[in-house]
């Protein structure tokens, strides 16, 4: 090993000088859910403006090209920090650092946010639908603090579906923090809805999302109405083949897809799938 790589596994830290042109921004609180699952918040830079569902490349001064991915905000637009869910992968080429990371440390962030999981890019409807898995939740902890969305929706139904109950934590944490916020509150009252299933153990094994579309259950557990496109805009995040199988639901229904430049009754962020 050289000592390059040795002193960057220490610290995820500065071992190169920052490059130019991206924000450096210091890591202020780092949570770990489980061996596979943290969230971190930092400083956010003063001239930095997003809107909330949007994502950013994030990288670490741990080599002379740093290697950057894309990371959903995950906190709200109105917010004075920036924070983000992230996965750990084993050897990853940014998470094997990134999972390292301690208050104080340096994280890089270009400057230009983007994305399609914004409210822009859909058409004006009653229900607003975000469906996810894993860490796909991040965009939407963004768009479930934001004031906005109650006032552009009457009900806004949060699904997340991962592997184990404890990686369900984040979203419960994030849910009825949100509800219970002074500020968020008054705009929520008891228009938030979320529904949690773990495939792999508890009371919900098997129970992913697409199923649970598929077969009403959904609905029946949060005792609403069914898909309807007339009513209903929908956003999606997750691995690529869960975006497959949710708009393959949702065209089935009569969904159409939208962007930024073209709003729609649904949007998909495809910028996270490998
Ligand atoms: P499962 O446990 O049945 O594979 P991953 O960690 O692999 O990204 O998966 C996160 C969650 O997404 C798991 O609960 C997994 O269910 C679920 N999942 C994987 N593929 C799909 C899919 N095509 N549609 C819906 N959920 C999916």
């Amino acid at each position: 090993m050289s000592s390059v790589a040795a002193e960057t596994d220490e610290k995820a830290g500065t071992a190169f000088p920052i490059p130019a042109g991206v924000f450096a921004e210091t890591v202020t609180s780092v949570n770990h859910y489980t061996d596979r699952l943290f969230a971190f918040r930092m400083t956010r830079p003063q001239s930095f403006r997003f809107r909330s569902g949007e994502f950013v490349m994030i990288g670490l001064p741990n080599a002379e090209k740093p290697v950057y991915r894309a990371y959903s905000i995950a906190s709200p637009s109105w917010d004075e920090e920036l924070e983000f869910f992230s996965i750990k992968v084993p050897g990853g080429p940014l998470t094997e650092y990134l999972q390292k990371i301690k208050p104080g440390d340096t994280v890089l962030m270009r400057k230009k946010p983007t994305g399609t999981l914004v409210l822009d890019a859909l058409k004006p409807g009653k229900r607003l639908f975000l469906f996810s898995t894993g860490t796909g939740i991040a965009p939407f902890a963004s768009v479930i603090r934001d004031p906005e969305t109650y006032e552009k929706f009457d009900q806004v139904v949060l699904t997340q579906t991962c592997r184990l109950q404890a990686e369900l934590e984040y979203g419960r944490q994030l849910v009825d923090n949100t509800k219970s916020d002074e500020l968020m509150s008054e705009f929520v009252g008891d228009k938030l809805l979320f529904h949690a299933s773990a495939t792999r153990e508890g009371e919900t094994r098997g129970h992913r999302v697409t199923t649970l579309i598929d077969n009403g259950k959904l609905f029946e557990d949060l005792g609403i109405a069914p898909l309807d496109p007339e009513t209903d805009r929908a956003m999606i995040c997750g691995s690529m083949a869960m975006l497959r199988e949710i708009e393959g639901l949702l065209q089935a229904r009569g969904f159409e897809e939208g962007a930024n430049n073209k709003p729609g009754t649904y949007v998909v962020e495809r910028a996270f799938v490998d």
